[in-house]
């Protein structure tokens, strides 16, 4: 018996060729990582994120005819809407849509978490992944297209004064697998989920320990993979696979990129 794969790997540079991505939080991080390999590999990316000025800093002098900048807060329903639509009207549509904006939220345990703040957090990370996605289901289904959310491997693992933001990122993992299920076969929904990474956001969240440099090295040392932080790059290599037709046979999955951190 022979077994003939759905498609041939696509070569590198081309694996998104032909395709309209979809990238929220793209202004920093892993989302502005996202969007770099993206191009490389020939898609067109809509950059969404709600902060203007850094997207301007970021993508304001990338070429138009393939990256386009909308300000929208994620959690907003008008506003995700709106990107979705001015996704279609200047691209025709929306194959992929990556999820990655989010927010670190506070770092206290349950009875010390204002609760504006839980609820900021699910807002953002969650019902944010869910508007962005439900708005763009009926151009995914019309177009055999793909989700890839970011979640957290703190979605897998408990870890302390994370009261908001690991159900936030739970609830992204269990979301995607309701769309992967309901959506089969048209359109595919997978989940990654990074360990610490150097960005921004971990940045912010160490903002005030006296010595930022050794925080960064305690984080990076929870990986048994290499000991260190991964770099936003790491992760936008998984999110390319899960997003393009290398994972063509793949829905419903969590995938830890945490160099081995929920192995232990
Ligand atoms: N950095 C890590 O260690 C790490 C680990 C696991 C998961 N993650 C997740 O990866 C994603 C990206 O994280 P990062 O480290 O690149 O963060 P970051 O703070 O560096 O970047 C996040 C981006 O999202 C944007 N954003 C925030 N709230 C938004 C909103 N309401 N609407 C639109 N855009 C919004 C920000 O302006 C920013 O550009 C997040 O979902 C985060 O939870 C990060």
């Amino acid at each position: 018996m022979s077994l003939t794969p759905d498609a041939a790997a696509a070569p590198r540079g081309s694996r998104l060729a032909g395709r309209v991505a979809i990238v929220t939080g793209a202004a920093q991080g892993i989302g502005a990582a996202v969007v770099d390999l993206f191009l490389d590999e020939g898609a067109r990316v809509v950059c969404v994120d709600h902060n203007p000025e850094s997207l301007a800093a970021r993508w304001g002098a990338a070429d138009a005819a393939h990256c386009l900048s909308v300000t929208a807060d994620v959690s907003d329903e008008d506003a995700v809407a709106r990107s979705v639509a001015a996704t279609v009207e200047v691209f025709g549509g929306v194959d992929v849509v990556v999820n990655v904006a989010g927010i670190a939220g506070p770092q206290t345990p349950a009875g010390d978490t204002p609760v504006e703040e839980w609820d900021r957090t699910q807002e953002v990370n969650l019902r944010g992944t869910f508007l962005m996605v439900k708005h763009c289901l009926p151009s995914l289904v019309a177009r055999r297209g793909a989700v890839v959310n970011i979640a957290s491997a703190l979605a897998l693992v408990g870890w302390p004064d994370e009261s908001a933001y690991g159900p936030s990122k739970a609830g992204v993992v269990q979301f995607t697998k309701s769309v992967a299920l309901d959506y089969a076969p048209h359109v595919r929904s997978n989940c990654v989920c990074p360990g610490a990474v150097r960005t921004p956001m971990i940045t912010s969240v160490l903002e005030g320990t006296p010595d930022l440099e050794r925080a960064l090295a305690e984080y990076g040392s929870i990986h048994p993979l290499g000991g260190r932080l991964a770099e936003p790059h790491q992760i936008a290599d998984a999110v390319l696979f899960l997003a393009s037709d290398d994972a063509s046979f793949v829905t419903g999955i969590a995938l830890p990129v945490d160099g081995g951190f929920t192995a232990t």
